[in-house]
C-alpha cells in the first residue's frame, strides 16, 4: 500500500506515523506512507491555504487550488490513486469494512480538512470518498486521517504478526470482543474467571463466544442485526429481551 496524506500539520502526522505497528511497517517497507505539506503547493509569499467564505460567516475555508496542486504532484510521483479521501464531519461514517477496502488499495490519498471546511469544488471534482470518524467535530482532519490509516494499515498482510489477531477483531464478525485477562490470576482480591485457567479449550471458546454476544447485546444492540448468531443465541436474546420487558415499570 502506498498512501499520501495532505495536511497543513505534517510534523503532527509524521510523528504519529513513526511509532508502533505503523512505524514498524513503514521501516520494514511493508507500507509506503508519505506526508505532504499543503503549504508547499501555494505560490504566494504567505503560503496561504485558506480564505474567507463566500456569503459571509465565521471562520476560514480551505482553498481549492493548493489541494489540486498537491494531488497533481502525488499523481505524478506515485501514479493514479484508487481513492482520494477527504476527512470531514460531513462524510459517511468510517467502518471496519472501509478499513478493509482501503487496506486492499495500492494507492490511497487522504486530505485533511481544516478551518470551517474545504472549498466544495474539491469534493465535487477531486474526491472519491468523504469520510467522518464519528459524530463529533474535531479541529481538523489530521487525527481522523491517522485513524483511517491506522485501521487500514494493520489489515495489510504482514503488518500484524499474528493474522489470527486481525481475524478475531471486534466488528470483523459483527460482535464486540470478549473480556481478556493476564497474570496474576488473582489481582487485589479479584480472580480471573475459573474457566480461563481450566485448560478446557472447548469450554473457553464457549465462554468467550457467550461473552461476546452478551457484551454486544448490552453495549451495541445495533450491531446484532448484522451479526451471525446461532438459533440458540437468538433465542437466548429473546429471553433476555422478555426479562427486560417484565422489569419495565
Ligand atoms: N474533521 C473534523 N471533525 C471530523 C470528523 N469527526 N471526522 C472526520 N473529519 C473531521
Amino acid at each position: 500500500m502506498r498512501a499520501d496524506i495532505i495536511t497543513i500539520f505534517p510534523r503532527l502526522v509524521e510523528a504519529a506515523l513513526s511509532e508502533g505497528v505503523v512505524g514498524r511497517a513503514r521501516t520494514a517497507g511493508t507500507v509506503d506512507i508519505r506526508v505532504r505539506d499543503l503549504r508547499e503547493f501555494t505560490d504566494d509569499r504567505h503560503r496561504t491555504v485558506d480564505d474567507v467564505p463566500f456569503g459571509g460567516g465565521p471562520g476560514m475555508v480551505m482553498k481549492a487550488e493548493p489541494v489540486y496542486r498537491a494531488l497533481e504532484a502525488v499523481r505524478a510521483e506515485r501514479g493514479n490513486p484508487d481513492a482520494v479521501v477527504l476527512m470531514t464531519p460531513q462524510g459517511r461514517p468510517f467502518r471496519q469494512q472501509d478499513a478493509e477496502r482501503f487496506s486492499r488499495m495500492a494507492r490511497l490519498v487522504l486530505i485533511c480538512g481544516r478551518y470551517e471546511g474545504v472549498d466544495e469544488r474539491v469534493a465535487e471534482t477531486l474526491v472519491t470518498d468523504e469520510v467522518s470518524i464519528g459524530d463529533y467535530v474535531l479541529t481538523g482532519g489530521e487525527l481522523p486521517a491517522l485513524v483511517v490509516i491506522d485501521a487500514a494499515v494493520r489489515l495489510v498482510p504482514g503488518v500484524v504478526g499474528d493474522a489470527a489477531s486481525v481475524d478475531d477483531d471486534s466488528f470483523t464478525r459483527g460482535l464486540l470482543d470478549h473480556p481478556q485477562y493476564t497474570r496474576p490470576a488473582e489481582w487485589r482480591g479479584r480472580h480471573v474467571p475459573d474457566v480461563l485457567v481450566s485448560g478446557h479449550h472447548r469450554e473457553i471458546e464457549r465462554w468467550r463466544r457467550h461473552e461476546r454476544v452478551r457484551r454486544t447485546r448490552e453495549r451495541r444492540p445495533d450491531l446484532l442485526a448484522g451479526a451471525t448468531l446461532t438459533a440458540d443465541e437468538r433465542n437466548d436474546m429473546g429471553a433476555h429481551d422478555a426479562r427486560e420487558k417484565e422489569q419495565e415499570p
